[in-house]
C-alpha cells in the first residue's frame, strides 16, 4: 500500500450537533457582561472551543452502548466489578485482557461463571486487589474527577506525615504539576517543585515533526537528584510524573526517562506515582518515536509503562476514556502502602475518606453509566488508527500555524497545541504584566468565536509572586483539541482565524484583572477588562 502522507480515517460521525449562528456583537455584549472570562462565556454561543481537552470529548457509539447496562446500585452496581477488571486490562495486561466487560454486554445467565469470572474476582499484588483483598487493604478508589484523586491522596497522607515528623517540611517533586495537583499539594501544607526538561524550550526544526521526538516532558532527573540530595529523601514523600506534561506544553515523557525516575525513587525507596492523565497518548508517542517499541502494541506500551511505577491518580476525562471520572490506585504491599500504613492500613484510611465525601467504594461519585461509558472507553482509546489520527491531527494543526508563521511550541504534544506568547508579541510593547495572551484569546472569541485559554502570567499569577518563583512561569496560549469532536474544516478555521489576529497583533488590547486578582485559582474566578486604545 502507498504512503499517501495523510492518515486512513478511523471514525465516521453517528450524530451531529448544529452549530448557532451568533453574531460578533451578541458575542461582545455577553464577553462584557461575563467580565471577559473565557470561563464563564456560554460554550453554546461558540463555534470552536479549544478551552479544555477534559470530558469533551465524543465517546464512541460502543461506549454509548456500554452507558445502557450501566446499574444505578448504591451498594456494588455491576459496573463496578468491570471497571476494576477493565483497570487490569489496561495497566497490566497488556496484550492478554480478559475484557469481562463481554460477559454483561452479551447477557451472560450462567451465575456460576458470572461469579467466577466476575463478582468474586480475587486478586492481590497489584494495582486492583479483589474480592475479599479490596475489603481489607483497599488499593482503588474511583471518584469524580482526577483533581478529587489529588485531594483524597494529599489530604490523607499530610497529616500522617506531620504526625510522623512535626517539624520537617515536605516536598513532591514532578516533571510539572497540573494546576488542580498543585493546589491541592500546597493546600494541605506540603511543597510542589517542578523539574522541567531542560529542552523545554529548544527550537526543532518542523520538517523533522514526523520523524523525530526530543521528549521534552521529560522530568530533569540531574535537577532530581541534587535536589533530593540537598533535602534529604526523608522529606519527599513521593515522586510524581506526568503523562503526557500538560504543563510543559502538553510534551510526552519518554520510557527512558521514566525508567530512570523509577530507578532514583527505588534507590532512595520513595513511592513514585503517575499522573496518568493521557496515558495513551503518551504510549503513542513512545511507538511513535522511542528506539524499541515501533514494533510493540500500545497496551504493551502501557503495561511496561505502568510497571515501573507504584500507584497513579488519574483523570478518566482525559484520552477520550469518558466524560466524566477519576482515579487512585496504588501497588498493593508496594512502597505507598508500606510507608504510609504505620497507623492502620492506607487503604483504609483513604476508603474511609472516599466514603464521608465521595460516595462508597463501588460508585466514588460516578453515576453506573458513567462507570460503564469509562469500562469500555478503556478499551477505545489504546486502539491504534484513532490514536493515530488523534495525535496527527493536533500535530497538522501545529503544523499549519507555524508555516504561517505564529510562533507555536514544536513539536507539539498529543492534546493540544501552544502558542509561545512571549514570541507572539516580540517586537510589540506588550510586557508580561500586561497579560498579552489573556488579550488574545478575548479576541479570538470576540472576532471568530473560537475559545481558548492562557497558561501564562494571568493563570499562573506572575503579579502575585515573589521574582523567584516568577522564573518559573511559562507564557502560554493553549488550544486543547477534544477528541472526536473537530474535522479538518474546523482546523483550517482556527488557523486562518490564529494567523489573521497574529498578523494585527498590534491591536491586541493589553488586560487589567478587574475582581478577585487575589482569588484562589484566580483564572477561573476574577473579572478582566480589555484597555481598548
Ligand atoms: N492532571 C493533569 C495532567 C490534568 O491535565 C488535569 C486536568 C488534572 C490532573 C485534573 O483532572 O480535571 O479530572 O480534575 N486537566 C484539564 C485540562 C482540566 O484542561 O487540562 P480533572
Amino acid at each position: 500500500m502507498y504512503d499517501l502522507g495523510v492518515p486512513i480515517p478511523s471514525k465516521k460521525a453517528h450524530v451531529v450537533r448544529n452549530i448557532k449562528e451568533v453574531s460578533q456583537a451578541q458575542r461582545e455584549k455577553m464577553l462584557k457582561d461575563t467580565e471577559y472570562s473565557m470561563f464563564s462565556f456560554p460554550a453554546d454561543m461558540l463555534i470552536l472551543d479549544f478551552l479544555s481537552d477534559s470530558g469533551t470529548s465524543t465517546m464512541t457509539d460502543l461506549q454509548w452502548a456500554a452507558i445502557i447496562h450501566g446499574d444505578e446500585a448504591y451498594g456494588r452496581n455491576r459496573g463496578y466489578y468491570i471497571l476494576l477488571d477493565a483497570i487490569r486490562d489496561t495497566f497490566e495486561r497488556g496484550n492478554q485482557p480478559k475484557k469481562v466487560i463481554n460477559l454483561i454486554l452479551s447477557g451472560e445467565t450462567n451465575v456460576d461463571r458470572l461469579m467466577n469470572e466476575l463478582y468474586l474476582n480475587s486478586f492481590e499484588g497489584g494495582f486492583v486487589n479483589g474480592g475479599v483483598h479490596q475489603l481489607k487493604r483497599p488499593n482503588a478508589f474511583i471518584v469524580p474527577q482526577g483533581r478529587c484523586a489529588e485531594y483524597l491522596l494529599f489530604s490523607t497522607i499530610a497529616p500522617i506525615l506531620k504526625k510522623k515528623y512535626p517539624k520537617k517540611e515536605f516536598y513532591i517533586p514532578n516533571n510539572g504539576h497540573f494546576d488542580t495537583t498543585e493546589a491541592n499539594i500546597a493546600a494541605v501544607g506540603l511543597h510542589p517543585v517542578n523539574f522541567f526538561s531542560a529542552n523545554l524550550f529548544e527550537e526543532f526544526p518542523i520538517d523533522k515533526i514526523n520523524l523525530t521526538n526530543p521528549f521534552k516532558g521529560n522530568m530533569d532527573i540531574k535537577g532530581l537528584k541534587l535536589f533530593i540530595e540537598k533535602e534529604g529523601e526523608e522529606t519527599i514523600p513521593l515522586i510524581y510524573l506526568t503523562i503526557t506534561n500538560n504543563t510543559a506544553a502538553g510534551q510526552p515523557v519518554s520510557m527512558k526517562n521514566i525508567k530512570e525516575v523509577s530507578e532514583i525513587a527505588r534507590l532512595h525507596d520513595i513511592p513514585l506515582f503517575l499522573d496518568a492523565c493521557r496515558y495513551a497518548e503518551n504510549a503513542y508517542f513512545i511507538k511513535e518515536f522511542e528506539q524499541g517499541y515501533h514494533n510493540k502494541s500500545i497496551p504493551t506500551i502501557v503495561k511496561e509503562l505502568f510497571s515501573y511505577v507504584d500507584g497513579f491518580t488519574i483523570s478518566f476525562k482525559k484520552d477520550g476514556l469518558a466524560n466524566m471520572g477519576g482515579g487512585l490506585f496504588f501497588k498493593d504491599k508496594g512502597v505507598f502502602h508500606r510507608k504510609f500504613s504505620g497507623d492502620g492500613d492506607i487503604g483504609i484510611h483513604l476508603k474511609e475518606k472516599q466514603i464521608s465525601t465521595f460516595g462508597n467504594d463501588s460508585y466514588g461519585g460516578l453515576s453506573g453509566r458513567d462507570i460503564m461509558a469509562l469500562a469500555a472507553g478503556l478499551y477505545e482509546v489504546v486502539k491504534e488508527p484513532y490514536l493515530r489520527e488523534r495525535i496527527t491531527q493536533v500535530r497538522d494543526f501545529a503544523k499549519k500555524l507555524s508555516q504561517k508563521g505564529v510562533p507555536v511550541v514544536l513539536p507539539p504534544g498529543g492534546h493540544a497545541i501552544y502558542l509561545n506568547i512571549d514570541k507572539f508579541f516580540a517586537g510589540t510593547d506588550m510586557k508580561i504584566e500586561d497579560f498579552g495572551g489573556v488579550g488574545f484569546t478575548i479576541e479570538l472569541l470576540r472576532y471568530y468565536g473560537i475559545r481558548a485559554c492562557e497558561l501564562g502570567p494571568f493563570a499562573f499569577e506572575w503579579d502575585n509572586k515573589s521574582p523567584k518563583e516568577r522564573e518559573g512561569i511559562l507564557n502560554f496560549v493553549r488550544f486543547a483539541v477534544p477528541r472526536n469532536v473537530y474535522n479538518t474544516n474546523h482546523i483550517d478555521y482556527a488557523v486562518a482565524a490564529i494567523t489573521e489576529l497574529y498578523q494585527n497583533k498590534e491591536k491586541i488590547p493589553k488586560v487589567k484583572i478587574s475582581r478577585g486578582a487575589k482569588l484562589r485559582l484566580r483564572h477561573f474566578q476574577s473579572g478582566l477588562l480589555p484597555l481598548y486604545k
